[in-house]
């Protein structure tokens, strides 16, 4: 892993990824986040040694280098899933490469069920912390102290700091935003009503089947970690309703142009 990370780091840095304020995990819909950037480079994932491919639709599978403001910017368009078949380590080596760009930040955006009965399908949710439920850790085996500690402090693995500030824009922008709890299943099969209950009753507001191994892999090498979730559909106990990959991405795509806004702001100010 370790010399594999080495590769693709020197790869890139060649290529010109150097300097980067910001990494973002731009997820389902959200991909176009891209389009508020200057953009520099962009490689797609085939071409990046040891990189995954995603095989997801609406996942689109580049990695972009650019700017907002002074800011640079390294974006992945489209995320590897647990679900697809990759190992967890697998699916979370993108970040393990970051770490080495020297980026210290990690924001997240993903679509997600909402479970809390006061959210509506649409609603941008800041994520205050998670509750990881995915059937493999990618911290599972031999410890590697080059990227991290065998054991890691997850008190804050939403920075708080961060969170206030985009609360502060969002007030700015007038945008509601929602905050809660997400957690992580692996999919890729939607949830029974009766695991959306579940999921309440174990203390969460939202759930998806990515994000929480990327966030736990970014802790491990001390990284600084913000998400941002869409609501794309409800499972709020007695009103689940039918739901498909397709409504998820109409859902995202719309609330896409607010978050592209709101990350954008957020990134010029903090
Ligand atoms: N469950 C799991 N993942 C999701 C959902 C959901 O309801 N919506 C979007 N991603």
């Amino acid at each position: 892993m370790w010399k594999k990370t080495q590769e693709t780091v020197k790869f890139l840095k060649e290529k010109g990824f150097v300097d980067i304020d910001y990494a973002i995990i731009l997820g389902t819909g959200l991909g176009n986040f891209t389009d508020v950037m200057d953009i520099h480079i962009r490689i797609p994932y085939k071409e990046i040694p040891n990189f995954p491919v995603s095989t997801v639709v609406g996942h689109h599978g580049e990695l972009v280098y650019g700017s907002i403001g002074d800011k640079k910017i390294m974006a992945m368009r489209g995320r590897f899933h647990y679900y697809e078949g990759w190992s967890i380590q697998e699916a979370t080596f993108p970040v393990r490469v970051m770490k080495y760009l020297d980026i210290d930040t990690l924001i997240v955006s993903n679509a997600s069920g909402g479970v809390n009965s006061a959210f509506k399908t649409g609603d941008i949710m800041l994520i205050t912390d998670h509750i990881n439920m995915m059937p493999e850790h990618p911290l599972r085996g031999a410890n590697d102290e080059r990227f991290g500690p065998r054991f890691v402090d997850m008190h804050e693995a939403y920075d708080k700091q961060m969170i206030a500030h985009m609360n502060t824009i969002a007030d700015e922008l007038g945008v509601g935003l929602q905050q809660g709890i997400y957690l992580a299943l692996q999919g890729p099969t939607f949830e029974t009503p009766a695991e959306y209950g579940m999921v309440r009753r174990l203390g969460a507001d939202a759930v998806g089947m990515s994000t929480v191994p990327e966030v736990i892999v970014a802790k491990h090498m001390g990284m600084k970690c913000f998400g941002v979730s869409v609501i794309t559909d409800l499972g709020v106990e007695g009103q689940v309703e039918e739901v498909s990959h397709e409504e998820v991405q109409k859902v995202a795509k719309i609330a896409e142009r607010t978050v592209g806004k709101l990350v954008k702001r957020f990134i010029e100010t903090y």
